[in-house]
């Protein structure tokens, strides 16, 4: 199961200076070091944290694979055509909100959506959609094109430990209905310590991209020393 890194938040901290520290390119090249297996990068319409640079200079810079998720939207369907990063995941986006707060209702999604994953898949991404843990939408990605869902884990991970089960169980059933319609499945949000470990036992799942708890974790023990104990709470379950 591969780790993909969100380096968002280490340009949120240097946006809170203006200034050009933390720099986002160096967390990524720190993080492959550490053995992480990608990087993710989320270009909002507002650039509230990583900006066109970051995502170019990244794109530039680092050969392991570069997942930039994205709203589907001209604008960023066109970033990614001229950037043709190895993944794209199309997540909703609400200018308001804090994160992305659930995953993307492909049942009721207007054709541009449709078009964004046909343009993206033409430009040799991998394309996915982050999605609930919920069959129907699962079927309506595959029916689009994707080759990819992430399952959003945040109910998951923000449940108290005593309500996981029952999300985990979902997340489970989601992971084989994108098994039975071709899919790769990935996982995230809101991925932590404590819960890693549950989803690296979903064998469905090869993939998990995980940002917050880590760059907020690095305050504690480093950004690499992070990344190491997370690959390994994964390797315990995987081997
Ligand atoms: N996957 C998607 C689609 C996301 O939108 C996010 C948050 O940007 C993540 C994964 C990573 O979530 P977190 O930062 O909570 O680990």
């Amino acid at each position: 199961m591969r780790l993909s890194i969100n380096i968002d938040h280490v340009a949120t901290l240097r946006n809170a200076r203006g200034g050009s520290h933390p720099d986002p390119l160096a967390a990524a090249l720190a993080v492959l070091e550490a053995g992480a297996d990608g990087i993710t990068m989320h270009l909002r319409e507002d650039r509230r944290h990583v900006r066109d640079a970051d995502v170019e200079r990244v794109r530039a810079a680092i050969a392991a694979p570069l997942n930039f998720e994205m709203a589907a939207t001209a604008e960023m369907v066109a970033i990614a055509e001229r950037l043709r990063p190895a993944d794209c995941c199309i997540v909703p986006e609400k200018r308001a909100e804090l994160t992305t707060e659930g995953g993307l209702d492909v049942t009721r999604a207007g054709p541009f959506l449709a078009e964004a994953v046909a343009r993206c898949n033409a430009a040799g991404i991998r394309t996915s959609i982050f999605v609930e843990a919920d069959p129907r939408q699962i079927e309506a990605a595959a029916r689009l094109g994707a080759r990819a869902v992430e399952l959003h884990t945040g109910a998951f991970a923000d449940a108290a430990p005593a309500d996981r089960p029952a999300h985990l169980a979902r997340l489970r059933d989601g992971a084989r209905a994108a098994a039975a319609n071709g899919l790769a499945c990935h996982a995230g949000h809101g991925l932590a310590y404590d819960t890693i470990q549950d989803i690296a036992r979903i064998p469905e799942v090869d993939e998990v991209s995980i940002g917050h708890f880590l760059v907020g974790q690095a305050v504690f023990e480093g950004l690499p020393g992070a990344v190491r104990r997370m690959k390994t709470l994964i390797a315990e379950v995987r081997g």
